[in-house]
């Protein structure tokens, strides 16, 4: 693990670099879920191992799965979801949001009480918008006076029914999803924005029936069957790969990226702002996955994000404010007031690190405006206990005259605990430990 304050110099950003990305995080947690409602043996190879998705094997373990950790796979051995056992103790989800939103919509399969919590940050987050509408269906559960854990689930019976959720939140419509498979009738879930759909696809896959209308996704109740499951690579962890590229005009080839297109927006904006990107499938079985090379521009030119696309790029987001930080003319992101009840306020977070490495960034309540991009400089800059703050901050390190101190730097461990000693081996930072 990295120390918590690093010095980060850029480094001698070679022509080209071809890189294997962990894991993907959503799939990981997807699959460990899964794996403890399906009835039998789930074998999951190359997950993401990292500390959020270890939330949730801790998760599967709580309520009554075996869980094997190898190193070649990791098996989840489950009596399926009509045999979830209650906790015995409140259960501590850590930094994970995803593993405590899918967590509250299996808690409502779960006779018994279920108690969660996690750690000063997530703690912070909304849990409201996964309690109201589990409410709809017929479920008692409680958070806190201010909306956020510790969070309570009283399960046992699941009414069928018709869910309209207002914010656009794949966790949240999953744990809604997972929570209707032991439902006394079908369940729509209506989302305002189309959010990334692993859980229905896997779903599908584990032989359940998943109707997907254009007024919501239907879930037939049932019990998924178990599968073995291969990880496809994270791009939200290929993104800052992708990233560096675009910044220092290097090349960089990932291979075995997931390529669900409610993945992808942020190549589509590297393109838009001049980036060349090469994308192609290589094969389509439940998710599609392939190679992705990207190869910068002289000069990243601007370009506007719009509420429309947050959902496809969200985690990405943080990399967009420093690509417009250094992009010719005008940038500006908007209706991504999301990213302020994320691991860290994000836009304030990057916003700050920016503007003290020099750019001329503005905040704006759901997003960011650059007027003009330019240079970055050597500063003193903070990840705010924010895994995707580190390491995009880390990124405009890279690009950036003069030296960056960073703290927080051992908050990679979140989704991607190799990022630093890869970064560096491949030649764009030459890396430090201060303290
Ligand atoms: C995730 C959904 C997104 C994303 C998070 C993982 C998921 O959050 O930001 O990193 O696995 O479903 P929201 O669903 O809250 O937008």
């Amino acid at each position: 693990m990295r120390a918590a304050l690093i010095r980060i110099e850029a480094g001698s950003a070679p022509a080209a670099v071809t890189v294997e990305v962990p894991g993907d995080k959503s799939v990981t947690h997807r699959a460990v879920l899964l794996g403890l409602l399906a009835q039998g043996t789930t074998h999951i190879r190359r997950p993401l191992r990292a500390e959020d998705t270890r939330r949730s094997l801790a998760v599967a373990r709580a309520f009554g799965a075996r869980v094997e950790e190898s190193a070649a796979e990791w098996v989840i051995e489950s009596q399926g979801l009509g045999a979830l056992r209650e906790p015995g103790a409140v259960i501590d989800c850590g930094n994970s949001g995803t593993t405590m939103r899918l967590a509250i919509g299996m808690a409502a399969l779960v006779p018994g009480l279920t108690v969660l919590t996690g750690d000063a940050s997530l703690c912070r987050r909304p849990m409201r918008r996964v309690t109201d509408p589990l409410g709809q269906l017929g479920i008692d559960a409680w958070t806190r006076a201010d909306g956020g854990a510790p969070v309570a689930v009283r399960g046992g019976s699941v009414h069928g029914g018709r869910v309209v959720l207002p914010v656009a939140s794949a966790q949240v419509k999953s744990a809604l999803l997972l929570a209707a498979l032991g439902a006394d009738g079908p369940v729509t879930v209506e989302e305002p924005m189309a959010t990334r759909d692993h859980t229905e696809r896997m779903l599908a896959a584990q032989g359940i029936t998943v109707d997907r209308g254009p007024r919501g996704t239907t879930i037939f109740p049932g019990t998924p069957s178990p599968l073995t499951w291969t990880v496809p690579g994270d791009p939200s962890s290929a993104a800052f790969w992708w990233a560096w590229a675009a910044l220092t005009g290097s090349r960089v080839v990932t291979e075995d990226v997931l390529l669900n297109p409610a993945r992808t927006g942020f190549l589509r904006v590297l393109r838009r702002m001049g980036a060349q990107v090469e994308e192609s499938v290589r094969t389509n079985d439940v998710e599609p996955l392939g190679r992705v090379a990207v190869t910068g521009p002289d000069r990243l030119s601007g370009t506007t994000v719009v509420a429309a696309e947050v959902p496809g790029l969200v985690d990405e987001l943080p990399l967009v404010a420093v690509l417009m930080c250094r992009a010719a003319g005008r940038s500006e992101v908007s209706g991504a007031g999301e990213l302020r009840v994320k691991e860290s306020d994000r836009i304030k977070a990057m916003g700050d690190g920016l503007r003290a490495m020099g750019a001329d960034i503005s905040d704006r309540v759901d997003g960011w405006v650059v007027e003009r991009g330019g240079e970055l400089s050597g500063a003193r800059v903070d990840a705010a206990g924010d895994h995707r703050v580190a390491m995009a901050l880390s990124v405009a390190a890279a690009a950036a005259r003069g030296p960056v101190l960073l703290t927080g730097a051992d908050t990679v461990a979140i989704s991607y605990p190799g990022f630093f000693d890869a970064f560096e081996a491949a030649g764009a930072v030459r890396v430090s430990s201060v303290l």
